[in-house]
């Protein structure tokens, strides 16, 4: 059961990070070359959080049966990092989603989701040090 979900928790980080990184290239390009806002931008916003929202889930259950529970360090430096990640998601769905012009959606689109790009490398990379340590 903990290595399974392990496993599953560590390979879905790629599918979590190539959609955030899709959604800021395509949010800079259509920013700064002021494109119109199509569907397939508001889909890969919706794919995104999707991805995320699935790689906490699978994380708080991991989280119960691994040897980190309660491990304060890594509870701060990875679970707490990783969920503030998720606030940056939002606020760049929810502004985009509220702004009438295309340059303005892509522009809350992309700050909130390279807050969050960080956030996650940041995360994993907290992970990763505690797996090579
Ligand atoms: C965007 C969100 C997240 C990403 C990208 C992510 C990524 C990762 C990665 C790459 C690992 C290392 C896997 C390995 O050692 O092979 C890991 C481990 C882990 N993560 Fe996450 N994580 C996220 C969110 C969370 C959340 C929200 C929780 C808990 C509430 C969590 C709990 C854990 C736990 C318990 C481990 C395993 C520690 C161990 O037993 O070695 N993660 N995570």
């Amino acid at each position: 059961m903990y290595g399974l979900l392990l496993m599953g928790h560590s390979i879905w980080r790629w599918i979590v990070l190539l959609l955030i990184v899709i959604t800021v290239v395509k949010a800079l390009i259509g920013w700064l070359s002021k494109q119109k806002w199509s569907n397939l931008d508001a889909r890969l916003l919706v794919f995104s959080r999707i991805a995320v929202y699935i790689q906490v889930v699978l994380g708080v259950i991991l989280y119960t049966v691994s040897p980190m529970y309660g491990n304060v360090q890594f509870t701060g430096g990875h679970v707490i990092v990783a969920l503030l990640s998720v606030g940056g998601l939002e606020f760049g769905a929810a502004r985009a989603k509220k702004v009438a012009d295309g340059v303005n959606k892509f522009k809350f689109a992309l700050i909130g989701f390279a807050i969050a790009l960080v956030l996650v490398l940041l995360a994993i990379g907290e992970a990763t040090w505690w797996k090579l340590a």
